[in-house]
């Protein structure tokens, strides 16, 4: 088997008694744009600096092409690196902050002009070559940034939170700019953000931390349609969980059923008891208006309507259950009617993405 471009392995930090990451491992391969998505203080930030050299792991390993980097020091592991706060030198240009890092490589006078020419043309600053950081908005400064860190292509860049202090129109652009260098270089990207939407937009996979641990790293697409527990089933979009009873089926393919009788398939791949109280998962656009002819239908559930809000392209509905459980439901607004506060709905539910996850 060939060697994987990065590789974490066992990874720990702990700081005194507080465990900051533990049990980290993933394969990184190289052009990949793995995003490390998780709640504050769920060790996002420690993985990316023990990758970058600037912590050291209490226990594990990171290698580059089956190397270990531990004892390279961070700056001869060549690895890029954009923060959260622009961190531009204040008293350099724009030009001369993206040569600085081959300036500290000795590299060529004609190179460097060449090279700084390029990278501020890829993140289209190419006009500002002689303005300060301080005459730069937010987003332009970390733009230069980028062009700074991928000034010598380095294989690997590692962004953390680097659009955080962005407002969202600035932050939408430079997430487009950031794919884009990303498509013509090729560089290998390590990205934090506590933004899932950000992660969904740019990763090829998501690396889902929490507690220090990596709960599920898939595409976008996995962590949404096949979350791995009740924790990536609640971060990555919104769930219903509702209380229901297990009926064993075969296979992974079981039924639930729900406090009203109401029988639901359901998928898990963990084996249980019949009876066994479950949380079963249904998202909010799982939902369909079922009309009065159709209540024969199996898997439908009555509600009562409790708040409804017209969005233009969904209605958002929070109903409540016969046995009190509310229930948020996004509907295609139909032209025949709009549900109002106190209706009594029955709702077709699409069971093909229905998941069986532990109570708690
Ligand atoms: N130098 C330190 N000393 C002690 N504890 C630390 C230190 N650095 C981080 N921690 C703790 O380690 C845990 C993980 O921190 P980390 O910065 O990796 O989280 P994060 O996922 O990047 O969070 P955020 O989204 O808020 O940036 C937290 O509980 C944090 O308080
Ligand atoms: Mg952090």
């Amino acid at each position: 088997m060939t060697e994987p471009f990065l590789a974490v392995r066992g990874l720990a930090k702990t700081y005194g008694s507080v465990t900051a990451v533990e049990q980290v491992t993933l394969d990184i391969a190289q052009g990949e744009f793995v995003t490390f998505l998780g709640p504050s203080g769920s060790g996002k930030s420690t993985t990316l600096y023990v990758i970058a050299g600037f912590q050291d792991p209490s226990a594990g390993d990171v290698l580059l092409n089956g190397k270990s980097m531990l004892h390279v020091p961070p700056n001869e592991r060549n690895i890029g690196m954009v923060f959260q706060r622009y961190t531009l030198f204040p008293h350099l240009s724009v030009a001369d902050n993206v040569a600085f890092p081959l300036r500290v490589r000795r590299r060529s006078r004609a190179d460097i002009d060449a090279k700084v020419k390029a990278m501020l043309k890829l993140v289209r600053l190419d006009a500002y070559a002689d303005r300060m950081p301080a005459q730069l908005s937010g987003g332009q400064q970390q733009r230069v940034a980028l062009a700074r860190a991928l000034a010598y292509d380095p294989p690997i860049l590692l962004m953390d939170e680097p659009l955080a202090a962005l407002d969202k129109k600035l932050r939408e652009e430079i997430q487009y700019e950031i794919k884009r260098v990303h498509l013509e270089t090729g560089v290998t990207i390590l990205y934090v953000t506590h933004d899932q939407e950000e992660a969904l937009r740019l990763s090829d996979r998501i690396a889902l931390f929490n507690h220090g641990r990596i709960e599920q790293l898939g595409s976008g697409r996995d962590l949404y349609e096949e979350p791995a527990n009740r924790f990536v089933a609640s971060f990555i979009g919104h769930s219903n969980f509702i209380s229901a009873m297990f009926v064993r089926g075969s296979g992974k393919d079981h039924t639930v059923r729900l406090p009203d009788g109401t029988l639901l398939p359901a998928f898990s791949s963990e084996v249980r008891s019949d009876d066994d109280a479950v949380a079963v998962m249904i998202r909010p656009d799982a939902f369909a208006l079922s009309h009065a002819d159709s209540s024969s239908e199996m898997a439908s559930i009555a509600v009562t309507v409790k708040n409804a809000t017209y969005l233009g392209d969904v209605v958002q509905l929070t109903t409540s259950t016969p046995w009190g459980e509310d229930l948020d439901v996004r509907l295609r607004p139909e032209t025949t009617m709009l549900p109002q506060l106190g209706d009594a709905l029955r709702l077709r539910v699409n069971c093909n993405n229905l998941r069986i996850f532990s109570q708690r």
